[in-house]
């Protein structure tokens, strides 16, 4: 075999310039008062999810054994995919492995060269990865930056296809896309408005189904994009939209064709999931409730927080050392809660992600507020951690 020693040489040189910048990450088990799982409504180890995966994995296995389009495809994904989209409001759906799969699917097969995409300058990293594999021209915005937005719109008068592609909560700074504004530009534009749901899906809306319910803009938007393994508790996403747009990434999203089909088990438990947001709706209530809490409870204990209504409230602390400082520390009384650090998000900009979930009620809250706002006088800024 070769010798790998130059290109260990230069792994290890880049290992120690990332743990020079704070930015080496450890794998960590869950530890503590939950406040940074995406499991906003506590259906992951929901019992009727639990049991409905076991009895389904009986029938079917554990492996899907090759992929959709081949002997991997089983009726139990279209029956969970006519279901999602029915609750979705759109006339179809289809289920990837992932989120980032989902991404990556719907712009690889959508965005073609001679196309125009605008996109959010924090939309998540599979949605940039997913633009810079095609070779669509990108047009980066200001984070919600309407009026710039509208320019850039109105000035592309190519023949290309237009694309607005934004998510509708952001999932590191906990801030809504205008999505009604959005709406009426794409219509005014002719551009695909393409929706990434992850941290909406499940609360959002009087269904449930997302921000794009609760704002009444289903009639604009081309795609969405709905993880099932944040508040829907599982894995996997489903891509929402017209049956012709769903029919092209049967044929066409290389995650979905090339990819063996996730295990058919899974879709029993998503089912389950979504008939406990018809049954229990007062759990998104509950998220809302306790997310208003904490966020009143950190305004009292005068930790500053972006004035926003979501179950996301980022604490920004600026350097990355200081993050993890003040994570280390709320870790060592309890609360599960992680420092976030670029390239997640920009630099300068390392914070606490607090993500408020079912079971966090207001005396979590009260105590949680009081510790960080204590830790934060212990780490000031500038100290030099
Ligand atoms: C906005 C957004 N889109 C997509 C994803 C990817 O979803 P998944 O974790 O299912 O791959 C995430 C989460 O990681 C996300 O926050």
């Amino acid at each position: 075999m070769a010798s790998l020693e130059a290109l260990h040489r230069r792994v290890r040189a880049r290992l120690a310039e990332w743990e020079a910048a704070g930015l080496r990450r450890v794998l960590r088990p869950p530890s503590g008062i939950d406040l940074s799982s995406n499991d906003y409504l506590g259906l992951a180890a929901h019992p009727r999810l639990v049991h409905r995966l076991v009895e389904a994995a009986r029938i079917y296995g554990c492996g899907a054994t090759a992929s959709r389009l081949l002997r991997g495809h089983r009726e139990i994904f279209t029956e969970v995919e006519r279901r999602f989209a029915a609750f979705k409001g759109t006339e179809a759906a289809l289920y990837f492995a992932s989120g980032y799969a989902a991404n990556l699917g719907v712009l690889t097969t959508f965005l073609e060269p001679g196309d125009v995409v605008f996109s959010d300058e924090r939309n998540h990293a599979s949605l940039i990865d997913g633009m810079r594999l095609t070779r669509a021209r990108r047009v980066i915005f200001p984070h919600r930056d309407v009026t710039t937005l509208a320019r850039l719109l109105r000035e592309e008068v190519g023949a290309g296809q237009k694309f607005l592609v934004t998510e509708s909560l952001f999932s590191m700074d906990g801030d809504r896309a205008p999505l009604r504004e959005y709406a009426a530009l794409c219509r005014e534009t002719q551009t695909a408005l393409i929706v990434d749901e992850a941290h909406a899906v499940g609360l959002y809306g009087a269904r449930g189904s997302g921000l794009i319910e609760e704002l009444g803009v289903a009639d604009d938007v081309f795609l969405s994009i709905n993880t099932a393994g944040k508040a829907l508790g599982v894995c996997g996403a489903f891509v929402a939209g017209p049956a012709w747009a769903i029919e092209y990434l049967v044929q066409r999203a290389r995650p979905f064709v090339f990819s063996t089909a996730p295990p058919p088990a899974l879709l029993a438990a998503l089912d389950e999931a979504l008939t406990l947001l018809e049954e229990e709706p007062e759990r998104r209530a509950r998220v809302r409730e306790n997310a208003h809490r904490f966020r009143a409870a950190l305004a009292e204990a005068g930790v500053a927080i972006p004035d926003e209504d979501t179950q996301i409230i980022p604490v920004i602390l600026g350097e990355s050392a200081r993050a993890m400082a003040v994570a280390a520390a709320l870790q060592r009384e309890g609360f599960d809660v992680r420092a976030i650090r670029p390239p997640t998000v920009p630099p300068g900009t390392a914070r606490l992600r607090i993500s408020v979930n079912v079971h966090a009620d207001e005396a979590i809250a009260k105590r949680f507020a009081d510790a960080l706002a204590r830790i934060l006088r212990e780490f000031p800024h500038g100290r030099g951690i």
